[in-house]
């Protein structure tokens, strides 16, 4: 059986840590779903991997595209659907059209979308009650990269008092689970502790109920990737280093053998 958005939280309450990586091909999918992995994020940092330099020109059916072949490779992780810039902020309406479609035509059990500001509380409330499980996603929002740049949020006492205001907001509106983006890890904490929602933290220190980190980072197949991810292994170095003997040997007519 696939893993439910209550059982996340029933694992909050049990204690037990949330494993959560992204994805954006079949094979991803099914690697990271074979080794256990317990949440899959179709991230829109898909947009990384097709070349742009943002999120932000990353279209729906791009998504559409890459979640289906995602969803065709796992069997048990819970499948969540990262929605695109500018296509759940225009009006409820478009937020239910565009996770209309994620669930629809993918098979993903859930969208995520950023910011904890009241419009999208809202948004995150029609979607709920409409049978939609949504994730919440607050601190560093690389959708709001030409606002944010890439720092650290939630530094001031102001801003650290607006992401907990937000994140109960979140909850309280029925989200089934946060992510926490590149923020102190008191304030993770902090929010943590105030939620019975899972939280799910990148850049948010150890106290969250559980990690997420973009593949790639971790496989070390970025172009460049962020302070606070940790490569596991250098696959870019094994690529190079398996193309290059590759090369050598035809050029070598050393292979094929005769
Ligand atoms: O797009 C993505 O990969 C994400 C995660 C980093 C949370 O949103
Ligand atoms: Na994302």
């Amino acid at each position: 059986m696939p893993i439910t958005t209550q059982q996340l939280s029933q694992w909050k309450q049990q204690g037990r840590t949330i494993v959560a990586l992204t994805a954006w091909d079949y094979t991803t999918g099914r690697l990271l779903d074979g080794s256990g992995v317990d949440l899959i994020l179709v991230g829109d940092s898909l947009a990384g991997m097709l070349g742009y330099e943002t999120t932000i020109p990353l279209t729906l059916e791009e998504m559409l595209h890459h979640a289906k072949a995602v969803r065709r490779g796992v069997k048990n992780a819970l499948v969540v659907f990262d929605l695109p810039f500018l296509t759940y902020q225009e009006s409820f309406q478009q937020a239910m059209h565009s996770a209309g479609r994620a669930l629809k035509e993918t098979g993903a059990q859930a969208v995520k979308i950023e910011g904890g500001y009241p419009a999208i509380v809202e948004t995150v409330a029609h979607l709920v009650q409409a049978g939609v499980p949504v994730m919440g996603h607050i601190g560093l929002t690389p959708q709001s990269v030409h606002q944010l740049g890439l720092r650290q949020q939630g530094k001031t006492p102001t801003d650290s008092e607006r992401l907990i205001t937000e994140a109960i907001a979140l909850e309280a509106a029925g989200a089934f689970s946060i992510v926490l983006e590149h923020i102190p890890s008191e304030l993770a904490i902090q929010i943590t502790q105030k939620l019975t929602i899972p939280t799910i933290g990148i850049g948010a220190g150890s106290g969250c109920d559980g990690q997420v980190l973009v593949t790639s980072d971790l496989l070390g197949l970025s172009e460049k990737q962020p302070p606070f991810a940790k490569m596991y292994v250098n696959l870019s170095a094994a690529i190079a280093q398996a193309v290059q003997s590759f090369a050598v040997e035809v050029r070598d007519r050393q292979f094929p053998k005769k």
